[in-house]
């Protein structure tokens, strides 16, 4: 056993004056970690984003600066600039930073820019990975990302580059890799991203899964195809966050997800 592997058990302490950028996972607070959890009990100070929930924060040590900068209804998101220098201003102040995000930080969260800005001001910081709705959102809704015979590769995509616009991939590439395709942030541009993805050479028939606030007490899921997916998201109002799946892995397991709109059926239920 290496001395990496062994501190890794042991659950390192959190120095002061450190910044670590935690992965809350998808929102069931049974799938924190426990380097998650130690870490929120060390906290000094925890900047988090709208996604992890009451549930999550109740970790957090009590005397703790408790911070919400996420995307709230009804008021502008924190900028990001600023957040990087409170990270960074907090743990100049000697304290233990938490950025607590949801998911995984370096999955579409931003967590790299971050990270970048901490190395810029000579600020120690690590990543504590979290588990993400890309994994955790197909898993409970019964699809699995890849299976033999059916799909050997999975692709995460975010259907918001920075502008908000749907980024410039090539997307006929993408739909000519024959995997499952998992598209972040995608529910508002379901129509666009079908359109592409058909443009791209992916039959309409295609299926396609959305799972909505995946291992929430909100869970739920739709199931439809490429060619009717934006119609019947728009009929069922789904809540947010959402992940939206594309792929024939979807239908390969005993079906979880109603074909027009219900809540995750989970074994057993
Ligand atoms: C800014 S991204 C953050 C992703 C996060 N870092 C991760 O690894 O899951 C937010 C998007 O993640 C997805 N997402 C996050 N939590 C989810 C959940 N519980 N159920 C379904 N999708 C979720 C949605 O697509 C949402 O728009």
């Amino acid at each position: 056993m290496d001395v990496q592997f062994a501190s890794a058990l042991a659950g390192r302490s959190f120095p002061p004056g450190e910044v670590w950028l935690v992965g809350a996972g998808p929102g069931d607070p049974d799938l924190l970690t426990l380097k998650a959890v130690r870490a929120m009990e060390q906290a000094d100070l925890v900047l988090h984003d709208a996604l992890p929930g009451r549930a999550v924060l109740r970790h957090v040590r009590g005397g703790a600066e408790i911070v919400a900068v996420g995307k709230r209804k009804g008021a502008a998101p924190v900028p990001q600039a600023k957040i990087n220098a409170r990270l960074v201003a907090g743990a100049r102040a000697g304290l233990r930073v938490v950025r607590l995000k949801g998911g995984d930080p370096f999955v579409f969260g931003r967590g790299g820019e971050e990270a970048l800005a901490c190395e810029s001001a000579g600020i120690p910081w690590r990543v504590i990975p979290g588990i993400s709705a890309g994994l955790a959102a197909p898993a409970a809704a019964g699809i699995p990302l890849t299976h033999r015979g059916t799909a050997s590769a999975v692709t995460f995509v975010t259907a918001h580059d920075e502008t908000g616009a749907l980024p410039a991939l090539d997307w006929g590439a993408l739909a000519r890799t024959g995997g499952t395709i998992a598209a972040f942030m995608a529910l508002s541009r379901l129509d666009e991203l079908a359109l592409r993805l058909i443009a791209g050479g992916l039959a309409p028939s295609t299926p396609v899964a959305i799972v909505a606030q995946a291992t929430l007490p909100g869970e739920s899921g739709l199931r439809t195809t490429l060619g009717t997916c934006t119609l019947d998201a728009r009929r069922a109002a789904l809540p947010t966050p959402a992940l939206i799946v594309i792929g024939d892995v979807i239908g390969v397991l005993s079906e979880r997800v109603a074909p027009v709109m219900g809540v995750i059926q989970h074994a057993g239920a």
